[in-house]
């Protein structure tokens, strides 16, 4: 059992969780993520590691409360136990040192861009991050980004922090003002993704992105998170997530991703998946 030590509402759909998770923090690096079940009888929900702290043996989760398992754990409380919380799983993210990144960070893709980025900025690498959301409410994690970035930009769909726009509206604006990177990190959305692809690749600038397919089992054993990447399949959960972006078959990833919309919109009528029968 794992003891809920902080709980934080980040802003209407998205919260902060900080768990005392001893294995994993020790072991942990920016790009894993943990599996949870909320209880015994719980779902397996992979959630990134958005911050770890070796010395207080605590992980930190970022999650957006949008069906049945997230909306459990959203009932929990600093004080509650979560039942299972397995990790670190995955490949850490490939952090090298370079001279300039810009980490370009997509409603919750915020949260595992944070540990990337201070990591980066330990290495000594010049970082600018750009943060993007629907409107001011949707960008989180501001302040926290704010105390190492050397600039940080934001783009809202409605104008209300930053530029109106898309993060890739900001992209090219630097990019034409002559501002140059040797690294993009980009994670939110697959179709933000590929956008952001689509102009680095143009540009020649080197692109991460961290995939988050369906997972299940994630060990390598169901092939749920199967992704194309330079042609050959690759599992998610244990080659990932991060991949190199200009590799990345992202039309294949938005077919399989949504393949299971149907059921996650279906709303049973005796009351099992709406999340208060917990
Ligand atoms: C490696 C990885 C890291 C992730 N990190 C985060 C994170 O840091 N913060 C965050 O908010 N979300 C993250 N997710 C997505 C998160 O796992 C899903 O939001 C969660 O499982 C939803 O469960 P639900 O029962 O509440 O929703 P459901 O109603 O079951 O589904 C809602 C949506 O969540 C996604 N989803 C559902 N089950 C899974 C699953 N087993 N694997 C992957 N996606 C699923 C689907 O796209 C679906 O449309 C991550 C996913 C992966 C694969
Ligand atoms: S989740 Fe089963 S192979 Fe990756």
């Amino acid at each position: 059992m794992y003891r809920i030590i902080k709980k934080e509402i980040l802003n209407p759909d998205v919260e902060l969780m900080v768990v005392h998770a001893p294995y994993v923090a020790r072991k942990c690096e920016p790009g894993q993520f943990i599996i949870l079940r909320v209880d015994e009888d719980g779902e397996r929900i992979p959630l990134t590691i958005a911050d770890y702290d070796r010395k207080k043996e605590t992980v930190t989760i970022i999650y957006q409360v949008v069906g049945y398992s997230t909306k459990k754990l959203s009932n929990k409380n600093e004080g509650d136990f979560i039942n299972d919380f397995v990790g670190p799983l995955g490949q850490p993210a490939p952090i090298h040192k370079v001279k300039r990144v810009l980490g370009i960070g997509g409603g919750v893709g915020i949260a595992p861009l944070y540990p990337q980025m201070k990591k980066m900025k330990d290495l000594g690498v010049q970082v600018d991050v750009l943060l993007g959301g629907r409107t001011n409410k949707h960008i989180i994690m501001e302040n926290m980004f704010e105390e190492f970035v050397d600039n940080i930009y934001y783009a809202t769909n409605d104008g209300s922090k930053g530029i109106k726009g898309f993060v890739t509206d900001k992209l090219l604006e630097l990019l034409e003002n002559g501002e140059k990177y040797d690294l993009v990190v980009a994670i939110g959305p697959l179709v933000m993704m590929k956008a952001i692809v689509n102009i680095t690749k143009e540009n020649n600038i080197k692109t991460n992105v961290s995939l988050n397919p369906i997972m299940i089992d994630g060990t390598g054993m169901c092939g749920g998170c199967r992704v194309t990447v330079g042609g050959e399949t690759k599992f998610a959960c244990v080659d990932g997530p991060d991949f190199d972006g200009f590799l990345v078959d992202f039309d294949e990833c938005m077919q399989r991703q949504s393949m299971y919309k149907e059921e996650e919109e279906h709303i049973c009528r005796i009351g099992i998946g709406d999340g208060n029968n917990a």
